[in-house]
């Protein structure tokens, strides 16, 4: 069993919110975040209340609120941006429309005073902003703590009632002393008592897994990802080998050694049906139509297994390495959550959840914390600080085309008639890529903001012939293009991971596009970008002398015709191309 949460956070839909919870788990303090509007009675078991920030008005209809009860309960309340505004609005201060918005780095001037949420951090320091509403006037009881040069209430306290208002986001890494005002409110103001290290809880896991489990068995369906690999380490410990399944299915999709590492670090029994995911997508060019192919097929793969396993038999439950994001849903958290399900739609595993005969041991955690758990039980650090790598694989990182088709010079650069996916909104849409002459991040987004043909921007390394000798080729997902996208793949891998890149970026993945010549009709994208939780992302430039030497080692590869580099950040680029 968990502790209860001392410290609850209120989704009010903003990205943010899951890393507030992070942020004050790693105080120590065991924290969880619930739907903002939640009865103020379902609250009270916590010493502290975070409302998170979030992209509505106040004054839009629908827009996330919380129950003012929860200004009354006597409770430490912390309303972060949106939060904020919520706080104000809901006791009678006013909000407003500011005459422009405030987005990224500010300078907060922080009044002094000896009020303990902001004990020790008076004066000026960089904070991070995204806003443009703003508290007009504050509510009675409280007062003005902080201000910027655009934002005349930045923080607002009232410490007889101890709530508390900050307008920027501390949670974040660009807030220089964010952290320290997490700490201020959680420790000093609240009082919380720290409770909480992932470590120490994997005796009390694995005897939740023998609750649960009782006499019976659990199999999992590993993907050679950290999370899954957690959950079937902590579910063999506590039950012993004899009683736990894993299989990994090899789809041919995967990356360059994936199998054999999984074989080798793992020690999974594997699938085979590398030939029966090929055979099925022989032809497909549509992104979409890719994805859904494989998501069938894998669930073809699956009952197979579990057929000829026996699984379904009721000495069975079935293992999942769900964590704890994917299971809120809400604003910026539903999308993991779909992510996830795609493969959990056999009908036979359906049935499982609807039985309750499913065991999921990291559903509370964060995937640091899983990383944490992982090293307690001394898996190895290669398989722990994986990037994450998508379900459907190489396949949507290999770009098809129904017909030839023309490079077509621009005002801006050259657009390239390829599909790649974007996140317009809550929708992904289908758009060509612009080409520009220069690795040049900042005039790749001023173009993405302004042009609404594409929704990606790249820029080449090298290419082998120029402009006028390369075109679109029509193609779909063969073996050989498998093979050469694995091979690109190894080495921007070897490369990055030999200099230490690796742990720099988030994630790394690496494309093949349609693009070329006769002779070398292909050409490689890379995409390393900086993210917290892949819900949104930057795009990362790397040391001129690495990029050099991958470029170099890229184009030796037969049928190469240029390396480029992907400068889109995340909206409105997702990171993966399909
Ligand atoms: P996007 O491309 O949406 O990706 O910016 C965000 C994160 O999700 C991963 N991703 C997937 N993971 N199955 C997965 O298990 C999928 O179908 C899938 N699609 C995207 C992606 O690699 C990135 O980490």
């Amino acid at each position: 069993m968990n502790p209860n949460p001392q410290i609850i956070i209120l989704d009010a839909g903003g990205q943010y919110c899951h890393l507030e919870a992070r942020k004050v788990r790693d105080l120590g303090v065991y924290a969880e975040v619930r739907a903002s509007e939640t009865p103020a009675e379902e609250l009270s078991g916590a010493r502290g209340l975070i409302i998170s920030g979030g992209p509505s008005s106040v004054y839009d209809s629908g827009s996330p609120t919380v129950d003012p009860a929860i200004f009354s309960s006597g409770q430490a309340v912390l309303g972060i941006c949106y939060g904020q505004q919520v706080m104000a609005h809901l006791l009678g201060g006013e909000v407003r429309r500011g005459e422009k918005g405030e987005y990224g780095m500010a300078t907060l001037e922080l009044d002094e005073t000896n009020d303990p949420m902001f004990a020790g951090l008076s004066g000026r320091q960089q904070i991070w902003m995204s806003h443009r509403d703003l508290v007009g006037r504050v509510p009675e009881g409280f007062s003005v703590a902080g201000h910027t040069d655009t934002c005349a209430v930045a923080a607002i306290a009232d410490r007889a009632r101890r709530l508390y208002g900050v307008q920027f986001h501390p949670e974040v890494v660009h807030t220089a002393r964010g952290l320290e005002y997490l700490a201020n409110f959680v420790l000093k103001v609240c009082g919380c008592v720290p409770d909480w290290d992932p470590r120490h809880r994997v005796p009390l896991i694995e005897q939740e897994i023998r609750d649960c489990v009782g006499g019976r068995k659990v199999f999992f369906f590993v993907s050679g990802g950290v999370d899954s690999s957690v959950a079937f380490a902590l579910a063999t410990r506590a039950l012993g080998e004899d009683r736990v399944r894993g299989v990994y299915v090899d789809t041919g999709l995967m990356r360059d050694g994936e199998t054999d590492f999984v074989r080798r670090v793992r020690g999974l029994a594997v699938e085979r049906a590398e030939n029966e995911f090929l055979s099925v997508l022989a032809g497909v060019t549509d992104p979409e139509k890719k994805r859904h192919i494989i998501g069938e097929e894998f669930v073809l793969v699956q009952e197979r297994v579990i057929e000829r396993e026996g699984l379904m038999g009721h000495d069975w439950m079935l293992g999942q390495g769900t964590i704890y994001p994917d299971t809120i849903e809400s604003g910026g958290t539903a999308k993991a959550a779909l992510i996830k399900t795609h493969h959990n739609r056999v009908a036979g595993i359906q049935k499982l959840i609807a039985s309750g005969r499913i065991v999921e041991p990291l559903r509370s955690f964060y995937k640091d914390e899983v990383r944490a758990v992982g090293r307690e039980l001394g898996l190895p650090a290669e398989l722990l600080n994986r990037h994450p790598f998508p379900g459907p694989g190489l396949a949507i990182r290999c770009l098809c085309s129904p017909n030839d088709a023309e490079v077509v010079a621009s005002a801006e650069g050259h657009i390239i008639p390829v599909r790649s996916v974007g996140v317009q909104g809550d929708s992904r849409s289908y758009a060509p890529v612009l080409a520009i002459d220069a690795l040049d991040t900042r005039r790749a987004t001023d173009l993405t903001n302004r042009l609404t043909n594409v929704n990606r921007v790249i820029a080449p390394v090298e290419m082998r012939a120029p402009w006028s000798g390369m075109r679109v080729r029509a193609c779909s997902l063969t073996a050989d293009r498998l093979a050469k996208l694995r091979q690109a793949d190894a080495v921007a891998r070897c490369l990055s991971h030999e200099s230490g890149y690796d742990a720099k970026v988030w994630q790394f993945p690496v494309i093949l596009i349609p693009l070329g010549t006769a002779e070398a009709p292909d050409s490689v994208v890379l995409r390393p970008v900086d993210s917290v939780d892949g819900m949104t992302a930057q795009s990362v430039l790397m040391d001129g002398a690495l990029l050099q030497a991958m470029c170099r080692r890229i184009l030796e590869i037969e049928g190469v015709a240029g390396v480029f580099y992907d400068l889109t950040h995340k909206p409105p680029g997702t990171i993966e191309w399909e």
